[in-house]
């Protein structure tokens, strides 16, 4: 990748680029699927609750099941995608998003709209994997950065959507109707996914070395260039895969997929998807009664959401993660501690509810901004090639674990601990996170790969393998 993406400039023509902005368009369409299905329960959850009358207990278990899913799915997705193809899981990935759906909309009682959401939340994670790297592997190498804060942005507009799709639901109640539209832009998704040709790069692993090259001179702008790349493609698969051994040999491997695995961990924990999954109940505490009043609450969360992720792609390559990270962790702290302060001393007046809003905003503007992209920028960045999708395929493998894991507690904790003092509690991991950027997390800006794998191998300390 090194010469090609430093030897050329973008130069497509005509037919390429349509081709490069069509491929990317629909990996983008893979982000907004994810971001739907992260949003959509919101809306959805209090009906839900009251059509099946469930227990808390039970719809931390409707929430969460589809992180369950997730996981399940980005574990099978790298052998998946090795086997059948990107092309190929991705397209199975949007089957099941379909037929999850559906499934969803139709659900009889709670077991199986549980059993629904683990079908729909398979083929999240076959898109989580699959997407991103089908995109790093056929878009020009100029771009493949951006493309990685492009996805994260679809992802948030896909939340967004959905929040605003619940909304307009909201008036009737129609929960199935929220769930079931799902399957529309999924059977665009589907229908777009066709039309994609395979990976070059995987089609190279399977010795199909002039399928690859037709494929990229029909997104490459010219033929040196497609050569070039093949021998770089070429050169780069000579390395081999390790993953487990060099677990077992290489103490700096361990290292990296350490700090990969408490990235995820870490952006888990700040509690966003207590926010995300349970927004409308927030709005509740902080005296808002309605269901309208707490859906377009919701819907103003998805925009700042969204707004902030901008910010994040402004600042990127200006900061640097680091400082971006530092200033994130500190904001959400902020957010987190003002509103269990709020909720511990009562929310009564409309002074106050305002206060509580605009709190849990600043916190989701202090994550979108940082621990947003920039966990999923970092873990890509870190780990050394010969362990990289081993590398990537469990930390967001982590991710998900760690998204069930505090979507199907939060309303256990607010029932045990208290209101007040769940909100505190994320207050306190998000200080911590200071601490743990401070001590552990490179900074990685405009360092090459292949600098920061030298340095990890070096045994250089994680905080110092981008210098
Ligand atoms: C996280 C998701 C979260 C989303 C919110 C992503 O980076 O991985 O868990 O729901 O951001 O925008």
């Amino acid at each position: 990748m090194g010469t090609y993406a430093s030897s050329t400039h973008t130069g497509l023509h005509g037919s390429a680029r349509t081709r490069v902005f069509m491929t990317c368009a629909m990996a983008a369409l893979a982000g907004l699927l994810f971001g739907l299905d992260i949003g959509v329960i919101a809306g959805a959850l209090p009906f839900i609750a009251k059509d099946f009358q469930v227990s808390d207990h039970l719809q931390e278990w409707i929430v969460s099941s589809m992180m369950v899913g997730a996981a399940v799915g980005a574990l099978a997705a790298g052998g998946l995608s090795f086997w059948l193809g990107r092309k190929y899981s991705l397209l199975l990935g949007a089957a099941l998003f379909i037929v999850g759906s559906l499934l969803c909309a139709s659900a009889p009682n709670p077991a199986f709209l549980i059993g629904a959401r683990l079908v729909l939340g398979v083929a999240v994670g076959i898109a989580t994997f699959t997407a991103p790297l089908y995109l790093s592997e056929i878009a020009p190498g100029q771009v493949r950065g951006a493309m990685v804060s492009a996805y994260q942005l679809m992802v948030t507009v896909g939340i967004l959507v959905a929040f605003l799709s619940d909304t307009a639901f909201a008036s009737s109640g129609a929960w199935r109707w929220m769930l079931g539209v799902v399957a529309i832009p999924a059977g665009i998704f589907l229908l777009g996914v066709l039309a994609l040709p395979n990976s070059p790069r995987w089609l190279m692993m399977k010795n199909r070395n002039d399928e690859a090259r037709k494929v990229l001179n029909s997104v490459r702008p010219e033929t040196a260039v497609v050569e070039q790349e093949m021998k770089d493609i070429a050169r780069q698969l000579q390395v081999k895969e390790q993953g487990f051994s060099l677990l077992r040999k290489n103490r700096d491997f361990r290292r990296s997929l350490a700090l990969g695995i408490g990235l995820q961990v870490v952006q888990q924990l700040t509690g966003i998807n207590v926010v995300m999954y349970y927004a409308p109940r927030i709005f509740g505490l902080a005296g808002y009664s309605g269901h309208q009043a707490q859906l377009w609450g919701t819907v103003i969360v998805g925009v700042v959401n969204v707004v902030a992720t901008f910010i994040a792609i402004g600042l990127v390559d200006r900061w640097g993660r680091r400082p971006i990270l530092l200033t994130g962790f500190g904001v959400m702290t902020v957010g987190m501690g003002a509103l269990g302060w709020l909720l511990h001393l009562g929310v009564s007046t409309h002074a106050e509810q305002l206060f509580a809003v605009a709190m849990l905003l600043i916190f989701i503007a202090g994550f979108a901004m940082s621990a947003g992209p920039m966990i999923w920028i970092l873990c890509s960045e870190i780990q050394p090639i010969k362990g990289r999708d081993f590398g990537i395929a469990a930390s967001t493998f982590t991710n998900w674990v760690a998204n069930t894991v505090v979507g199907a507690t939060f309303l256990t904790l607010l029932n045990s601990l208290g209101h007040a003092q769940t909100f505190w509690l994320y207050a306190v991991l998000n200080a911590a996170f200071i601490a743990f950027t401070f001590f552990f997390v490179p900074e990685t800006r405009g360092v090459p790969l292949e600098k920061i794998e030298e340095n990890l191998l070096a045994g250089k300390p994680l905080r110092e393998i981008g210098r």
